[in-house]
């Protein structure tokens, strides 16, 4: 775990590198790290105004973490998740988001969920389908 957390650290700050020297993300190899990194900033854009910056809720919507957000997912396929996002959200403007962002948002909730992402990240949404959402503390 320790190992893995410091793997995601460098990552991220090679990602910051490579946007620094102005690289493109798409010529970095898939990781998990890069697929968060930019789930958390689609999702800072699309969804936090509503789901609050640290996904804890607002008045206007429901947390997306925690306690209460993994007891209601708990078991369920990470699909579900997905398809919900994709289907109905942003709740002004659904269906409106590409499959990849809506992809790499996912990851990014389920990573703050404590969920475990594949070191290489999702490439497709069909990889979520047999990924239960465990009721982790
Ligand atoms: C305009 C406000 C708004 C925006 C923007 C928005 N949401 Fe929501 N979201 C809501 C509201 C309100 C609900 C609860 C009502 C409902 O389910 O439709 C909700 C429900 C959800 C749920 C279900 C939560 C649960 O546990 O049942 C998920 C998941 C979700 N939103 C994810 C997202 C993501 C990801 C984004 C960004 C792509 C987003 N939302 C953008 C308002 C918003």
């Amino acid at each position: 775990m320790t190992a893995m957390l410091s793997a995601n650290l460098w990552h991220t700050s090679m990602l910051a590198v490579s946007v620094v020297l102005g690289l493109q993300a798409s010529v970095a190899p898939a990781s998990a790290s890069f697929q968060i990194a930019a789930g958390t900033e689609a999702y800072a854009a699309q969804c936090a105004a509503c789901h609050g910056g640290d996904l804890s809720g607002s008045n206007h919507a429901p947390a997306l973490k925690g306690a209460v957000f993994r007891t209601a997912w708990a078991e369920k396929p990470s699909r579900l998740l997905y398809s919900r996002i994709i289907s109905t959200m942003p709740l002004t403007d659904p269906g409106t988001l590409a499959p990849k962002m809506v992809l790499d948002i996912t990851t990014f909730i389920l990573s703050v969920n404590k969920q475990l992402i594949p070191e290489s990240g999702y490439q497709k949404a069909d990889e979520l389908n047999s990924i239960p959402i465990k009721r982790v503390d």
